[in-house]
């Protein structure tokens, strides 16, 4: 989607009216270029009290000189904040379905810069559709908006300008991460993540990805990794990123679960939904999305990530309930359910990123547990820390994107129950039926390295309920989200 800011700028196409609910301005300061019949017919509507502007409400109109117009509620304008504003943004393209038109001017009239931007990100965000398996037999992108021209008052103009930019530049990330959360299992496995991350490496100069492959993996004692991916046919890779990494001292470190398929192994899940298994591996998703929005938004200081891209198949080569592993941090686990497999392999993920990469901190970002959306639903992520700066860093970093994150606990009674298996130091299973996204969190603590007597400052997402999406997610059509890109590049850069 194409995006000019302008002042007071003719109109083309479509006029998009966003307006407060209660208020008398109506289409002042937006003469520019608009037929005057379509302008009364606005006005006449207004007046009559026809169009209330409740939050999130729209009318078309067509005038019968020409011209077309989308108006747009956007709700008192007390009770507005960012999040109302993206979603308003959102019902623009959404809505677009009854434009029929390429082209959308959207004129702001009395609305502060924060909201204009927010509204135009959500605009951005929404313009999303995962079509490359569509067979198309003519050029027909009708529903597609191409084309907008933002027009506001003179002294809004450079502040929208930049914030445009940004969102520009971060929602490549955001659509990144969400065409490989949406990319086919048969297409999207370990090694072809480990591809598209190194074509993305050599496309920038200031990236450089590293891979580890299922060999090597091997060889370094991944067990965990290993042991999750070796019964696909498409092996397990670990995929490093780091970006400018000749900067020197530590830096945010980022880890994803990345299972490209979890049929839940020889522990098998039921078959109803299963195709949505496609999505465990959205961890990952998000973190190479993030790199890609750090890159194209100029970020200069340096970032690390690790992804634990595995397949987790049933096969004669398949780990089983009851294997111990041998973990790369040494410890050693007893799998009890082969369905608990992205604990596994991010425990490797978090050992290899405390002990190589010298991280401030690491967040790690997993589709890990059902438990999660019994406790949160699709409203927020679960979030737990052995850090409470952190914690309430990324609760706040969350909160400004409009992507709730939210704290969850570390008690020792968790760690206690992941500790108790009589033959290996832990279990990837807690002890009973009830708090399995804690349990699993606590089973990931036991792999975060110490440094100087002292555990990394870590933090864990657990995205199952966020990462795909849901009716009340109304940036999101269908499909994988993108969660948490926007959250991290503000964590990680204060933009
Ligand atoms: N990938 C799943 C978790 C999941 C469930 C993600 C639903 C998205 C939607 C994970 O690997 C898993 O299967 N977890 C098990 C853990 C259990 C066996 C302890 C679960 O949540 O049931
Ligand atoms: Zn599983
Ligand atoms: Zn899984």
């Amino acid at each position: 989607m194409k995006v000019s800011v302008e002042a007071n700028e003719n109109i083309l196409g479509t006029l998009v009216l966003p307006l407060w609910e209660g208020s008398e301005a109506v289409a002042e300061g937006s003469e520019g270029g608009m037929h005057r019949e379509l302008k009364h017919q606005i006005e006449n509507i207004l007046q009559a009290g026809d169009f209330k502007a409740k939050v999130g409400t729209t009318m078309t109109l067509a005038g019968t000189e020409g011209g077309k117009a989308l108006l747009i509620g956007l709700g008192k304008v007390e009770d507005a904040d960012s999040q109302s504003m993206r979603e308003c943004g959102a019902k623009v393209v959404s809505a677009r379905g009854k434009i029929h038109g390429h082209n959308l001017s959207v004129r702001f009239h009395d609305i502060d810069d924060a909201h204009m931007a927010a509204f135009v990100e959500g605009m951005l965000l929404r313009d999303y559709a995962y079509d490359q398996y569509k067979s198309k037999d003519d050029e027909d992108d009708s529903d597609k908006v191409l084309e907008v021209r933002v027009t506001c008052e003179e002294k809004g103009v450079e502040a929208l300008r930049n914030a445009t930019t940004l969102s520009q530049a971060i929602t490549t990330g955001v659509h990144l991460a969400r065409d490989l959360g949406n990319a086919p299992p048969n297409d999207l496995y370990p090694m072809e993540f480990a591809r598209q991350a190194m074509e993305f490496g050599e496309d920038h100069s200031n990236v450089y990805v590293k891979v580890i492959n299922y060999d090597e993996a091997r060889t370094l004692g991944m067990g965990g990794l290993v042991g999750v991916g070796m019964g696909s046919y498409r092996k397990p890779c670990m995929v490093i990123f780091e970006i400018n990494g000749d900067k020197q001292g530590p830096a945010p470190c980022i880890v994803g679960k990345g299972i490209t398929f979890d049929t839940g192994g020889i522990s098998i899940k039921p078959s109803p939904s299963m195709d949505e298994m496609k999505y465990d591996m959205h961890g990952s998703a998000t973190t190479f999305g993030l790199m890609q929005a750090l890159v194209a938004s100029g970020h200069k200081e340096k970032v690390v990530a690790v992804t634990c891209m595995a397949e987790n198949m049933p096969s004669s080569n398949a780990q089983r309930p009851g294997d111990v592993i041998k973990t790369y941090s040494g410890k050693t686990v007893e799998v009890l359910n082969t369905d608990a497999e992205g604990r596994l392999v991010l425990a490797d993920g978090l050992w290899y990123a405390g002990t190589h990469l010298n991280p401030s901190y690491i967040i790690d970002l997993a589709t890990l547990t059902g438990a999660v959306v019994v406790a949160l639903g699709h409203e927020a992520t679960g979030l737990w820390s052995n850090d409470d700066e952190l914690l309430e860093n990324i609760k706040a970093a969350g909160e400004y994107c409009g992507e709730i994150a939210w704290p969850m606990p570390l008690f020792k009674a968790f760690e206690k129950e992941v500790k108790d298996s009589k033959i290996a130091d832990v279990r990837n299973l807690g002890a009973g039926r009830w708090g399995g996204s804690n349990t699993a969190a606590a089973f990931l603590k036991q792999f975060v390295p110490e440094v100087d007597g002292q555990q990394i400052p870590w933090a864990h997402m657990d995205i199952a309920g966020t990462a795909w999406g849901a009716k009340t997610n109304k940036l999101v059509k269908t499909g994988a989200t993108g969660i948490h890109v926007r959250t991290l590049h503000h964590l990680i850069t204060g933009l």
